[in-house]
């Protein structure tokens, strides 16, 4: 039984859509979040999507690190109408999130433009802005804080471990404790995991930058970035709350292939060991058994191809082929859902979204998608 995306997302004021690379993140986020505008809300998709894939499926050049809203003439003439709703959307800008993050923080202007200006503080944000799902979860939290939106909606990055992004909080508060820098810095193997992926960065600038002058960049990143602390904990906090608040949910989107699935099988074990709560899973790009399920049906089908439809013996046979290709992989996509039904337990609903013929690459794409996670499909 698939269920309706709506039903889930009754009350949730923010909607965490996580999952596997490649699965339909990023469609599905934005395909959710018009489909939820059209039910008279004011929705913000904050997408991560660097190819700004987002942004060409909208029909925009360019969506910034502001959400910005997208007329509803655009999804009016591909047959959805928003009606009083509002669909507002933007791609997150890691860098500049962060750089906004400590300007926030900062007590006064000169605190805020020596950090931006200090160079250990420059090669740093990028590594760890380069790392989106720490500035993810800050640009989440502004927006809550801006208020003002019915429903956010944020897509994640597309990350070797998608579970990265539950800990970016603690990684961020890491980062301006200094502790991964100076643990870096005394030699230890922890400061390595702490930065993560920016370790290769912050090795390049201590090459590059010696001396004196390195010195006297530390020892301002340290007394500078210090001074934020306090203020920076008290967010890391907050951030941490809302992922936990009644109305936070998170929505996981899976193929149904075998590694997907055993990600978003590990996915929800971790939000639940975390206390974050899970809403549902959707499972996208589902193959649709045409022959509807029969194996004995096969047998037959070049023969009914000949006499019903007039093919050639050889068209018929090729046909058929097709049907069957269908029909096997449909069989194996529904052992790995029911697998998968099996193993997230009955409490957790499932919706099924069918491999479209194409790409979702337009608002048409966007609103054929909505219509299947809504179930408005003619
Ligand atoms: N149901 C569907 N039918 C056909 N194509 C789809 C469907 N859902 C998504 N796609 C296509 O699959 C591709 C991947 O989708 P998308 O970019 O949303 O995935 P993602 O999970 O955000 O990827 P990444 O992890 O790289 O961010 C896109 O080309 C998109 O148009
Ligand atoms: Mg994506």
């Amino acid at each position: 039984m698939s269920g309706d995306v709506a039903a889930l997302l009754d009350g949730v004021r923010v909607c965490v859509v996580g999952g596997s690379g490649g699965v339909g993140k990023t469609t599905t986020s934005a395909a959710l979040a018009a489909g939820m505008a059209a039910r008279g809300l004011k929705v913000a998709v904050v997408t991560i999507d660097p190819a700004q894939r987002l942004a060409t499926a909208l029909g925009l050049d360019e969506l910034g690190n502001e959400p910005r809203r997208i007329e509803p003439e655009r999804f009016a003439a591909a047959g959805l109408a928003l009606g009083d709703g509002e669909l507002w959307a933007m791609t997150l800008d890691p860098k500049r999130t962060f750089d906004e993050l400590i300007a926030r923080l900062s007590p006064d202007d000169d605190t805020r433009e020596r950090i931006l200006r200090n160079r250990v503080y420059r090669e740093l944000s990028d590594a760890i802005a380069g790392s989106q799902e720490f500035t993810a979860v800050a640009k989440l939290h502004e927006l809550t804080r801006e208020g003002g939106w019915d429903l956010l909606v944020l897509d994640t990055p597309p990350s070797r471990n998608a579970l990265d992004f539950l800990d970016a909080p603690d990684r961020l508060r890491a980062f301006f404790e200094g502790r991964a820098l100076q643990t870096l810095l005394r030699g230890g193997g922890a400061g390595l995991r702490l930065l993560g992926r920016g370790t290769g960065l912050v090795l390049g600038l201590l090459r590059r930058v010696t001396g004196a002058e390195l010195l006297s960049d530390l020892s301002d990143f340290f007394r500078l970035l210090g001074g934020l602390l306090g203020g920076f904990r008290a967010r890391a906090a907050e951030v941490e709350e809302l992922l936990r608040a009644p109305d936070t949910t998170f929505l996981l989107v899976t193929s149904p292939e075998r590694e997907p699935i055993d990600e978003a099988l590990f996915f929800q074990r971790r939000l639940r060991a975390a206390g974050m709560a899970l809403c549902g899973a959707i499972v996208n790009r589902v193959h649709v058994d045409e022959l509807g399920g029969e194996d004995g049906a096969l047998d037959e089908l070049p023969e009914r191809l000949e006499q019903a439809a007039g093919l050639s013996p050889a068209l018929a046979r090729g046909v058929a082929a097709a049907f069957a290709d269908e029909h096997a992989l449909a069989r194996r996509d529904a052992a790995n859902v029911a697998r998968l039904r099996a193993r997230l337990g009955a409490a957790i609903p499932l919706v099924h979204v069918p491999l479209l013929d194409e790409d979702v690459h337009d608002v048409a794409g966007l609103v054929r998608l909505g219509a299947e996670l809504f179930h408005t499909a003619a």
